[in-house]
């Protein structure tokens, strides 16, 4: 039943008709409204819009030598060196933003673009003043800010001493945090202080597709987590006791997570699923709640690690002073009228969740020595050929609206009842084309299983943020992938923004807050 369900999925999905469940029955999209209070947004990145790389005192960070270095590393040899201009047209990007009608903008700061040499003893005025220009552009629209401090572009100062590899850099990342903190602390309705440790460290250092473009698998990739989620943790703090009183916003770490479907019904495969959601969103989720890598990593690495015969586990261990850094601050709690008891608060505000797409996940019969972070889940992931989204600008971009549900679920099962944000989801394709019904279905039935677990299981969603308002630099992808609810003419010097139909069909759900036509009343 399982493996019929599978093969007629790659026909249903793009539909949204097809469920993971053995029956296979048919989904309607809800006709239940988004709950009141929801806010919908944008996202962005600084490297993938801003262009202007060297203009203006901004240094250099590690995505221009990398692209600079081995243009090839791009599909199309392209690079962000001038991306959608968006340095000189945010008034464009908000104008979009204003006609589509979003409540926030998630977008992400240049570090090297603040501080050129990465410390805060070099403050690039002119960088500061380009993002107070568009904070005030986004006020006088009423649009409110999502502010990342790190999505992913490093100073390359600072990778020459190491980068995300030198503990140093804890204390470097949480000086620019708090510089952020205080030159932005009025214009910022939350703050992110990380966008996606998993690409940042298992891409960069550990299988280095991705910028700094080390291959270490299974062991830099480590060191590199370990790292990231420390600085976080420091800058987390420092915003929990110095600025949250004065400024009062929100502050968390990004967290991408696939969702991983067991292949089949057996407890086995259960376990997998279980396991490879830990090696992947518990691996940044449970430090930042309970101060410590999932009791499974920690296991499996330890066990694999001496296999190969390792003097010591491949995961580097957190101290019992990195672990309370980890746990936050111990937060008192009134019951009945009197401090009776504490809780560690743990160091997010509320989880912040990019999803794309779902893989099948079956438990390993025979053992793999292999070292590698994939590896050391000891299971095995797939996505069947015929599934794959043909149109889809990247590979493995397979579309699984059921998947997002089920990953809400298991984060309210896993973490129990915590407030979520949707920080990206979205889809690319190759062609850009104004029509575009693929990302109306996409968004419909994605949102569609979203609000399912939100009315179905108590799942806390509080907003969701589109990636993206406009095509943009995908990275690797270069210009090829284009997720925008805007199409970019990037053969006319202007780089005009125009509308798809799917930016119409956003519109349309924010005034409506219902994805249908018509939805029942609340
Ligand atoms: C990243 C974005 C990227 C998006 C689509 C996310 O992993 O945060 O920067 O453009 O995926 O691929």
């Amino acid at each position: 039943m399982r493996l019929y369900s599978l093969l007629i999925i790659s026909t249903l999905v793009v539909l949204g008709i097809a469920d993971g469940d053995d029956d296979n029955k048919n989904y309607n999209v809800t006709n239940r409204p988004f709950p009141k209070g929801f806010k919908f947004g944008v996202a962005t990145a600084a490297y993938q819009i801003e262009g202007a790389w060297n203009i203006d005192g901004k240094g250099p960070q590690m995505w221009d030598d990398f692209f600079h270095e081995t243009p090839s590393r791009a599909f199309d040899g392209s690079n962000g060196d001038i991306a959608v201009d968006s340095y000189h047209l945010y008034k464009e990007d908000i104008r979009c933003m204003e006609e589509v009608g979003v409540d926030y903008y998630r977008l992400s700061l240049s570090w090297a673009r603040i501080l050129p040499d990465g410390t805060t003893d070099n403050i690039n005025q002119l960088g500061v003043d380009y993002y107070i220009k568009v904070f005030e552009a986004l006020e006088a629209k009423g649009i409110k800010t999502m502010v990342t401090i790190y999505h992913w572009d490093l100073p390359s100062a600072l990778h020459s001493k190491g980068g995300w590899l030198n503990p140093d850099i804890i204390n470097w990342f949480a000086d620019y945090a708090e510089l952020c903190y205080k030159l932005f602390g009025k214009y910022a309705d939350s703050w992110i202080t990380i966008n996606e440790p998993k690409q940042i460290c298992h891409g960069g250092y550990g299988i280095g597709a991705y910028a700094p473009g080390i291959v270490s698998n299974g062991i830099k990739d480590y060191i590199c987590a370990k790292n990231v989620l420390l600085a976080h943790a420091k800058a987390w703090r420092i915003w929990d006791e110095k600025y949250r009183k004065v400024y009062g916003a929100k502050n968390t770490l990004v967290i991408d997570s696939d969702w991983y479907e067991p292949s089949t019904n057996s407890k086995e495969d259960a376990i997998a699923s279980d396991t490879k959601l830990q090696f992947v969103h518990g691996m940044y989720g449970n430090p930042v709640v309970n101060g410590n890598w999932p009791d499974v990593m920690i296991k499996n690495v330890a066990d694999l690690s001496r296999k190969q015969g390792f003097n010591e586990s491949r995961l580097p261990a957190f101290t019992e002073e990195e672990q309370k850094l980890l746990k936050g601050r111990i937060q008192p709690i009134m019951l009945t009228l009197k401090i009776t008891s504490c809780i560690i608060a743990g160091t997010y505000d509320f989880f912040a969740l990019n999803h794309y797409t779902t893989y099948m996940v079956k438990a390993r019969t025979q053992e793999i020595l292999t070292v590698s972070w994939d590896d050391d889940s000891k299971v095995d992931i797939y996505q069947k050929s015929e599934d794959i989204w043909k149109p889809a600008a990247i590979d493995w971009f397979r579309i699984v609206p059921w998947g997002f549900g089920k990953l809400l679920r298991w984060m309210r099962k896993t973490y129990g009842n915590i407030e979520i944000v949707i920080t990206e989801n979205g889809v690319s394709d190759k062609t850009g084309i104004l029509k575009d019904q693929t990302r109306i279905d996409f968004l419909r039935n994605y949102m569609s299983h979203m609000l399912d677990a939100i009315h179905e299981a108590d799942v806390n969603v509080t907003a969701y943020t589109l990636w993206t308002i406009m095509d943009n630099f995908e990275w690797t992808l270069g210009y090829i992938g284009k997720s925008g609810l805007y199409y970019v003419n990037r053969t006319d010097p202007a780089l005009p923004r125009i509308p798809k139909d799917s930016a119409k069909y956003y519109s349309k759900i924010i005034k409506t807050k219902c994805l249908i036509d018509d939805c029942l009343n609340e």
